[in-house]
Formats: C-alpha cells, sequence, structure tokens
C-alpha cells in the first residue's frame, strides 16, 4: 500500500485511515468517489474493505489477479477482496485459530457477489483436499439456496432473503475439509406476496419455465407462471438479467453434485408444486359465512404430492381447532381466516423446506474426518435498511446490525487495546459510540422491545399493533432512543405518524410502522394445519413437521425470539473467531455503472457505521507497521540504514525515525511494531521516500547495467577464452598431423636416401621420384643457354644419369637443329669450310687452334684492276697476301696468292708471277709447328718450268681451306714434321728445315736450307 500512496492524488487514498481530515463525512465520499470513478471499487479502512458495486464485469477476478494476490502482504498490492481472503486464510494457517468475514451493506450493494469471489479465492487458490468435492460441492452450494431462498426484488433482481452464515473448513494444510451453513431469518411472506415488480423465489420460475414437460405434468403444473396466483401479484414473471432456464440446469446439476437422491428432488419438488397449487385454492363463503373450497382440482393435486387424504387436507384448511381442557373442536373459518391460514401453512412449508434444505447441504458438506480444522466463516447478511415505510422485517434487520456493530467495537476495540498490551504501548482510551444501550432497548428481558411484543402476542384479550405500540410507550418511554408521536416533541411529532415509533439506531434514526407487527411476530400457523402436515408421506414435509414436535400445546417461539436467540448464537458463533469485515456499498439505485449517487453514498457511509469504524481505528495511531517492513521500505532514507542494517529491526527503526526527525508524540515504539499517529507523518516519510528511490532507482539501474555489461564481459570473455582454446587444440592438432605427416615424410626420405642404390622398390620409389623431379626441375630451370655450353649440363644423380644423358642428346640436337636452322646459307658454307679444316688440321698442327676463332672470309686483297682484267675469265675466288722465299738465296717477296676456277695465280701487284694449273699442283706441305709456311708442290717436269713454291701466308688456314675446296683432292695437303724437301727447279731440290725455337725466324740455314722456327703455340 505504501508503494501506492504517492499515486494518493489521482485516485486517492487507498486506506482511509491515513486520511488527514478523517472525521468529515465529505472527506471520506470525496476519497470513494475519486477511486470509484476510476473504477477502483475496493477502499480499505485498516484491514475492513469498502466495496463499491461496479454494476458492471470489472476485469479483476482473473485467475492471473488470484495469482498476484496469493501470498501477498496485505498492504503489498492495491486493496481487493482477494488481498483480503488471503490474509485471512494465511492468518488462519499461521496461527491455527478461526475467523470470519463478515460482508455486509444495502439490498443490491454486493454482498453475495462478495461472498462468492472470496468463495472461488478459496476453491481455486487452496491446495486441493483429500476430498476432492468439497471445493465443488461448497461452490454448488450457493446456486441451489440462491434458487430457494434469493428472489428479484426492486433494489437487487437476485436479492438475498435470508441471511447467510457459512463455515469453510480447512484442514491443516490449507485444503478446504468441509462446510456449514446457517440460514438467517428467510423472508417467508414473499412465497404468498410479492410487491409490484418484484418476484417469488426464483425456484418456482425456474421450474415452470425450464422444467420438462413429465415433471410438470407429474405435478400437476402448467408451464405459465400467469396462472399461479402466488406467482402473478408482481407482474413480473420475466426479468431480463435472470436467465431462469440456465439456473434450473445449474441447480439441478448442482442437486446432483451435493448428494440429493431421485426421491429427495421429487420430493423438494412435489413441494414446490404444492405450495403453487396451494396458492391457487380459494374460497367461497357458504350460506352461514364459513369458508369453502371453491374447486377440487389443487386439492387433488396438493393431496398427491404431499401424500395427504383430500378430506384431510380440506378439514385443516377450512376448520381450526378448539383446545378445551376437556376436548377438542373443529370451529369453522371464515374466508378471510381461512385465506390467513392457507398463506401461512404455504409460507411454513416453504420455510421449513427452506431449513430443511439447508440441512440437507450441510450433511453433504460435512466433514467426516475427526482431526482438528480451522475455519472461516462468511456472513452476507443484510446491512441497515431504512425504507420510507419500516416494518417488523426491517426492525429484525436493523437489530441484528446492532448486534453486529455492538460485537465489532467490541473486537475492534478488544483487538486495539490487545494489539497495544501486546506491544506494550499505554492504552489509550478510544472515545466512541457504545451502541450497548439500544441492544438493550430491543433485547432486554421483561423490559426490552422483543419482550412486550411477545407478551402482546401471548396475552389474552384483544391485543392490537396499536395496544402494542401503548405498551412499548408506557413501559420504555423515557428511553433516549426510542420515540412515539405521542412522546415526541413539537417539532419531532410532524415527522411521525401516530402509529409509529422511532428507534435512534447507532447508524441512524429509523421510524417503523407498527402495523402487522404482532402478526409477523406471531407467525401463526394453527395447529391443525401442523397437524394436517404431519400425516404426509412426502418425506421432506415428514421431516419439517414430525410427529414428535416438542410440547404440542405451548405456544411456539415467536420470530422476533426465535431471531433473538439465533441472533445470539451468532454472536457466540463470531465472538470466537478473528473478524474481518467487508462492507459493501451501492453507487446508485439504478443499477447502473459510473453513476456515484452522492446522497445514496453518504447514507450507507452513515448506515454501514462506516464513519464509526474509522474513527475507532483511527482513536489511537492511524498506521503501524512491523519493524521489519517499516525499516525494509524506508531504510533508503538514513545512511545508517542503507542498504544493510546490522543490528535488530526494531533498533533500526529507532535510528531511521530519529535521522527523519520524529516528534516523540508522533510516534511509538512497540514490542513488533512501530506506531504512527498522525498520517501526515508516514505521508511525509512517503514523499522523501519517492523522491529518494529514484536516486536509489538510477544508482541500482547504473550498478545492474555494470553488473550486466561485466556479466556480459566476463561471458564474451569465457567464450573468446573458449573459442581460442578450441582453436588451438584444432591448430595444434593440425600442427601435429602436419608434423607426423612431415616426420613421416622424412623417415622416409632418409630412408629412400638410404637406399637409393638399391633397386626401386616401395622404400626407395618416393625418395627416388622426388630425386627425378627435383633433378628435372633443377634442370629446366638450368638448362645450358647455348650449344657451346653444354659442358655446363647439371650433374645427374646416379638414378638419373641415363636419363640425363638422353635429355643431354636430346637437348644438344634440339639446340643443333635450333642452330642449324638459324643460320645463313653464306655461313654454313663457311663452316662447311672450316669442319673440313679442322678435319685436316685439328690435332695436327700446333697453331691450328689459334686460327678457330677468326671467321674466314671473302677474300683477302682488292687485286689490281689490270690482273682483274687479265685474269677476266677465269673466275677469281679468293687472294690472299703472301710472302714468296725465293728459289735462289730464299729472300722473302711480298707477292698476292690468288685462287681461280683453273689455275692459282702467284701476282706481284700488277704482274701475274706465275700461274700454276691445280692440275699440275701436287700437293701442298705445311708443317705440324706454328709457322705459316705452306710449299705447294707443282709438277715440273723440264728445267724451264719453275719448281715449288715456298710461301708463307698469315691466313695459312683459311688459304689452305680454299684451296682444298676448290681442287677438292684427297690427301691433298700434307701435314709433315721436320723437313720437307721440294723441287726448286726440276733436278734441283731444296729443303725446309721445321723446327720449334724461341722466336718466329725464317731464314737460309749454313746448309742451304730454309730454316723455319715457330715458338710454341702453348708458349705464346
Ligand atoms: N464486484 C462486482 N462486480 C460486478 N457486478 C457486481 C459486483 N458486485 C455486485 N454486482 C452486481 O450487483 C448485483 C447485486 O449484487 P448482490 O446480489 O451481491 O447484492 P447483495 O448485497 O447480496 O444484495 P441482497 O442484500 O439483496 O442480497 C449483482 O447481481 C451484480 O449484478
Ligand atoms: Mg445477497
Amino acid at each position: 500500500m505504501e508503494a501506492s500512496l504517492t499515486a494518493r492524488d489521482r485516485v486517492g487514498i487507498q486506506d482511509f485511515v491515513l486520511l488527514d481530515a478523517y472525521t468529515s463525512e465529505s472527506a471520506f465520499l470525496d476519497n470513494l468517489r475519486k477511486r470509484f470513478q476510476e473504477n477502483l471499487i475496493y477502499t480499505y479502512i485498516g484491514t475492513l474493505l469498502v466495496s463499491l458495486n461496479p454494476y458492471k464485469e470489472l476485469d479483476i477476478y482473473s485467475k492471473k489477479q488470484m495469482d498476484t494476490y496469493m501470498g501477498v502482504n496485505f498492504f503489498e498490492l492495491p486493496p481487493h477482496i482477494y488481498a483480503l481472503a488471503d490474509n485471512v486464510f494465511r492468518t488462519m494457517m499461521s496461527e491455527s485459530n478461526n475467523h470470519f468475514i463478515l460482508i455486509s451493506g444495502e439490498s443490491g450493494s454486493g454482498k453475495t457477489e462478495a461472498s462468492k469471489k472470496i468463495l472461488h479465492f478459496y476453491a481455486v487458490s487452496c491446495p486441493s483436499s483429500k476430498i476432492l468435492n468439497v471445493r465443488d460441492r461448497l461452490l454448488l452450494s450457493n446456486p441451489v439456496l440462491e434458487a430457494f431462498g434469493n428472489a428479484k426484488t426492486l433494489k437487487n433482481d437476485n436479492s438475498s432473503r435470508f441471511g447467510k452464515y457459512m463455515d469453510i473448513q480447512f484442514d491443516h494444510q490449507g485444503g478446504a475439509a468441509g462446510g456449514h451453513i446457517l440460514s438467517y431469518l428467510l423472508e417467508k411472506s414473499r412465497v404468498v406476496h410479492q410487491n409490484r415488480g418484484e418476484r417469488n423465489f426464483h425456484i418456482f420460475y425456474q421450474m415452470l419455465e425450464s422444467g420438462d414437460q413429465e415433471l410438470l405434468r407429474w405435478l400437476g403444473l402448467e408451464n405459465n407462471c400467469q396462472h399461479y396466483n402466488y406467482l402473478v401479484q408482481g407482474n413480473c414473471a420475466k426479468v431480463r438479467s435472470i436467465d431462469d432456464k440456465s439456473d434450473w440446469k445449474t441447480v439441478r446439476k448442482a442437486l446432483a453434485v451435493i448428494d440429493f437422491s431421485q426421491s429427495e428432488t421429487e420430493h423438494l419438488f412435489g413441494i414446490i408444486g404444492s405450495v403453487l397449487h396451494l396458492g391457487n385454492i380459494t374460497f367461497e363463503a357458504d350460506a352461514s359465512g364459513y369458508a369453502g373450497l371453491r374447486n377440487g382440482r389443487q386439492l387433488h393435486w396438493l393431496s398427491k404430492l404431499l401424500g395427504i387424504p383430500a378430506q384431510v387436507l380440506q378439514q385443516g384448511l377450512t376448520h381450526r381447532k378448539i383446545e378445551t381442557k376437556t376436548d377438542e373442536v373443529f370451529s369453522p373459518l371464515s374466508v378471510e381466516h381461512a385465506v390467513y391460514a392457507r398463506d401461512a401453512l404455504a409460507k411454513a412449508v416453504y420455510g421449513r423446506t427452506f431449513n430443511w434444505l439447508v440441512n440437507k447441504i450441510n450433511e453433504s458438506l460435512a466433514n467426516t474426518d475427526s482431526s482438528r480444522k480451522t475455519v472461516i466463516g462468511l456472513l452476507d447478511i443484510y446491512g441497515f435498511e431504512v425504507f420510507t415505510l419500516n416494518s417488523f422485517e426491517q426492525f429484525c434487520i436493523n437489530y441484528c446490525n446492532e448486534k453486529l456493530q455492538q460485537l465489532f467495537i467490541q473486537l475492534t476495540l478488544k483487538s486495539e487495546q490487545d494489539e497495544y498490551e501486546t506491544e506494550g504501548i499505554e492504552w489509550e482510551p478510544v472515545p466512541f459510540f457504545n451502541n450497548q444501550i439500544i441492544c438493550d432497548l430491543v433485547e432486554e428481558k421483561h423490559r426490552g422491545m422483543i419482550s412486550l411484543l411477545d407478551e402482546e402476542c401471548l396475552r389474552p384479550g384483544e391485543a392490537s399493533d396499536l395496544t402494542l405500540l401503548e405498551k412499548m410507550e408506557d413501559k420504555i418511554g423515557g428511553h433516549p432512543h426510542f420515540v412515539t408521536h405521542k412522546l415526541a416533541d413539537q417539532k419531532t411529532r410532524k415527522t411521525l405518524a401516530r402509529g409509529d415509533f422511532r428507534l435512534l439506531h447507532y447508524a441512524g434514526e429509523v421510524t417503523y410502522g407498527v402495523g402487522g407487527f404482532l402478526d409477523k411476530n406471531n407467525d401463526l400457523l394453527y395447529r391443525n394445519g401442523k397437524e394436517v402436515m404431519q400425516q404426509s408421506k412426502n418425506a421432506i414435509i415428514q421431516h419439517c413437521f414430525p410427529l414428535s414436535e416438542p410440547d404440542q400445546k405451548k405456544r411456539p417461539e415467536t420470530v422476533a425470539t426465535q431471531f433473538k436467540s439465533s441472533l445470539a448464537g451468532l454472536t457466540e458463533i463470531l465472538r470466537s473467531k478473528e473478524p474481518w469485515y467487508v462492507r459493501c456499498v451501492k453507487p446508485n439505485e439504478a443499477k447502473e455503472p459510473g453513476r456515484f449517487d452522492d446522497a445514496l453514498v453518504r447514507h450507507q457511509v452513515k448506515y454501514l457505521g462506516l464513519m464509526e469504524h474509522l474513527r475507532v481505528r483511527r482513536a489511537g495511531f492511524a498506521y503501524r507497521r512491523k519493524y521489519e517492513i517499516f525499516l525494509q521500505r524506508y531504510k533508503p532514507l538514513c545512511p545508517d540504514t542503507w542498504p544493510n542494517w546490522s543490528g535488530t529491526a526494531a533498533q533500526g527503526v529507532r535510528v531511521l525515525v530519529q535521522h527523519l526527525r520524529y516528534k516523540p508524540d508522533e510516534y511509538k515504539m512497540g514490542r513488533t511494531k512501530i506506531f504512527i499517529r498522525h498520517p501526515r507523518t508516514l505521508f511525509a516519510t512517503e514523499d522523501a521516500f519517492q523522491v529518494c528511490k529514484h536516486k536509489l532507482a538510477t544508482t541500482i539501474q547504473a550498478k545492474y547495467r555494470g553488473y550486466r555489461v561485466k556479466g556480459d564481459y566476463q561471458k564474451r570473455k569465457e567464450a573468446a577464452t573458449k573459442i581460442e582454446n578450441c582453436w588451438r587444440g584444432l591448430a595444434a592438432r593440425k600442427e601435429r598431423q602436419q608434423r607426423e605427416w612431415a616426420v613421416g615424410i622424412i623417415k622416409r626420405f632418409i630412408k629412400g636416401f638410404m637406399t637409393r642404390h638399391q633397386p626401386g622398390g616401395a622404400v626407395n620409389r618416393e625418395y627416388l621420384a622426388y630425386v627425378r623431379h627435383n633433378y628435372l626441375t633443377r634442370l629446366k630451370e638450368n638448362l645450358p643457354e647455348t650449344l657451346l655450353r653444354a659442358d655446363s649440363w647439371l650433374t645427374p644423380p646416379p638414378v638419373m644419369k641415363e636419363a640425363s644423358m638422353f635429355l643431354k642428346q636430346l637437348f644438344i640436337r634440339h639446340m643443333v637443329r635450333k642452330y642449324v636452322r638459324g643460320i645463313s646459307q653464306e655461313r654454313k658454307a663457311q663452316l662447311v669450310l672450316k669442319a673440313q679444316t679442322s678435319s685436316m688440321f685439328k690435332g695436327r698442327k700446333e697453331n691450328y687452334p689459334l686460327s678457330v676463332r677468326s671467321p674466314f672470309l671473302h677474300t683477302r686483297i682488292d687485286m689490281n684492276v689490270k690482273v682483274l682484267q687479265m685474269m677476266e675469265h677465269e673466275n677469281v675466288k679468293y687472294g690472299v697476301p703472301v710472302v714468296k722465299y725465293d728459289r735462289n738465296g730464299f729472300r722473302p717477296r711480298p707477292r698476292q696468292l690468288v685462287f681461280a676456277r683453273e689455275a692459282a695465280y702467284l701476282l706481284d701487284r700488277a704482274k701475274i708471277k706465275q700461274r700454276i694449273r691445280y692440275g699440275s699442283l701436287k700437293g701442298v706441305s705445311v708443317s705440324n709447328l706454328s709457322d705459316n709456311v705452306l710449299i705447294l708442290h707443282v709438277t715440273c717436269d723440264d728445267i724451264k718450268q719453275k719448281g715449288d713454291l715456298v710461301l708463307q701466308c698469315d691466313f695459312l688456314f683459311e688459304a689452305l681451306a680454299k684451296l682444298n675446296a676448290i681442287v677438292d683432292k684427297r690427301d691433298f695437303i700434307r701435314v709433315v714434321q721436320g723437313s720437307v724437301r721440294f723441287d726448286i727447279q726440276h733436278g734441283r731440290e731444296g729443303f725446309v728445315d721445321f723446327r720449334s725455337g724461341h722466336e718466329s725466324a725464317v731464314y737460309r740455314a749454313k746448309n742451304g736450307h730454309l730454316t723455319v722456327e715457330s715458338t710454341s703455340a702453348k708458349s705464346r
């Protein structure tokens, strides 16, 4: 509740105890109105619940709502009937004692609805009991009782016409174990009479409307309410808000659940039928003015349904038994008396049957288990009634309310006092109005109004309502709470009729009309009516009118006395239990939702004693709470108690209130509770708390967010670590696999290496393949760029030797082919020449290698034009400068050697010195040394002919190659060693000696030989 104190401006306050102007009816009303307009129909006065009838379905009774209120502290949630029900239940369970909830209020204010809500709450919320259908029976007893005991009135379409007290018994686990119902003062007069716009009890209409044809035929009834005198007076058989058909079905089902046998049900319906037949019995006066039955049809059905001979019935309805000292005489009745007797009988039959029904339900609810039970009583009883005309019924009802008010005062004050005592707080007397004086006025023995009424009913002679009034004026005329027309002062008298008396009840003044008091109190059923019933074969009637009815001759107790004693019984029952209150208020007479009629509500607030109640509650302290709860809520307001208080709750509260600067007279510290005198003190505290709450909320929010983020971070971190671990594991496993694989490979490699020379097999196949592959790859990258570098061919591993050889050959062939394809015709010719030269001189003449590098040219000289003209037809092919050693003395002469098509020529510039036909050329000699001397041997047959030529030519190999190509003779050129003989001229020989020396020189030696010295090619 404290939680919603802040909302008090908008929707009023939830507990009137906290209303500052607690004595102001207007403030009280304002609060009720404010809340009602927001559909907040419940408000507390402490633990009392004020309930306004919303006259519309509110969505506040769902299972979800029940769950919300279950097990929650009373003041924690907004006021609700469930909060009260739950609190009663939990207190009962924890304290193992008995409780009752008194639900009171005007007709139509919602008492029965409230009691049903409570019952339903228990049925749903309590742990299921061993006797499973106790809950069903408790719930279903309601529609049966409502069918027989409720009726449409002007005030309420489903008005309870009896007071009801229902005990719900709970076992030690809190399961519903049984129940017991007490009913009070059923409005029997309704059976025979209804005001306009009102109905008889529902059951009559339900049966006629919905009972199946067979049943109606058996009962001799028709499916039409209009045919029955007891149902037509109100002229309102049909009501929009009542669904008789579906209610009938519920009743039939309920009867089965609460153990009604087939025959019991039949007998019950038989009685209902017989009441209707009774109502249709009419009388007519015979010649002597006595009543006789108008027709026998009803008698027939009555006789059948009640199992009473028709004559007996007829006699009973038209005669009265008078007892004298010696005899019994039947005296005929007048029509008026007969009607009275008939109605009395109908009322008695219905009333007693109703009591039987309650007992029957009690049997079915009875708990057979003898273990200890605790009880919650529900008292759904009429509230104070004040009409324009108030009669005997209102007198009883208001008396009942006086008694309950008295009980309330006693219990509340007592509990207040008890609380102060148990809490060790000095008892402060509470000023309140004690209504004992009114209760005494009504019920006091011999002097009370009921006693006077009874006396008047019983006394011989002509007693009437007016004599009763006189008697009261006489006996209690001086009482401050009793006024009549005669006793009143001038002013008051104007408001009172002559037959009126006024009582000043605790809730206000009520004026009663005395008319009918005696009759209603007597409720006289002529004795023979009772005796007739005793002959019935109907089991229920037999039960209701037992033969053994005590002291037949003694007058039965009057209604008022019966009521008084049943109230005394009820008070006793209630006094032994802990009280809880629900006060129901009706917001308007029109049954309209949302309409709040100030005057009407003000009236009820007054008559329900709500202001009285509030005054009593507020007499001492407006607010009290257990230390733990108070501290728990307000501890943030004091740095010493926030966030945790380590001492006791009481010490904590003391520190807290000192911090809040409560003045000493504003509060008291009890043993377990703090008591706060004025609501404003609490409101100030609550306001401070609301301000503080926001700050706290921000702090808590920040902390919580931090905590969440931290948690989140922690989670992510954990997740990351987990992933990392997994990943590392995976990577490690992968690496290990790789290493294993690598080790395998290396092992195989090493093994392969070690066995590389063995024949290819499983062990070294791979290695060899690798070696091959590796070699081939390297080879590919390191192939010689040219043929000339073919020697740089990569050295093959042994296994690739053969292949390498093949490859090399292939490569060379390829390169050769490529080279060959790439060279010109001219170069080719030159190379052929070179090759030939090579085959002639390679390894045979020392200076040959030096010549290899120099390419051969076309010619080495520019020939003289004259000579060219001379040799026009000779087709000169090559010319080279030479030194000719002449025959006489070997003197060197520079000359040119020219090769033509047919002959070689020796030229001295423009002169042809010698022509040597190739045919006459026998051969050419050259030494093996490194000189450049050549000797052309020619045929020299006569002396005139010139002999062999000794020449030196710097382009020796080129010249010889050219010559050889032209001459094309085998072994034409000879490489000689030492000396060469030659023909100087025919018959004259000469010699050329070749030798190696330190210097190159050509000279004529002393022996006449031409000596040619040459340095070794290697030393050069
Ligand atoms: N809490 C509620 N929610 C909705 N409607 C309600 C509520 N309480 C009462 N009513 C309406 O008001 C009508 C009268 O209520 P109810 O029968 O409980 O009155 P009562 O106080 O028992 O009257 P009586 O003294 O005549 O028996 C109900 O039939 C229902 O329509
Ligand atoms: Mg009711």
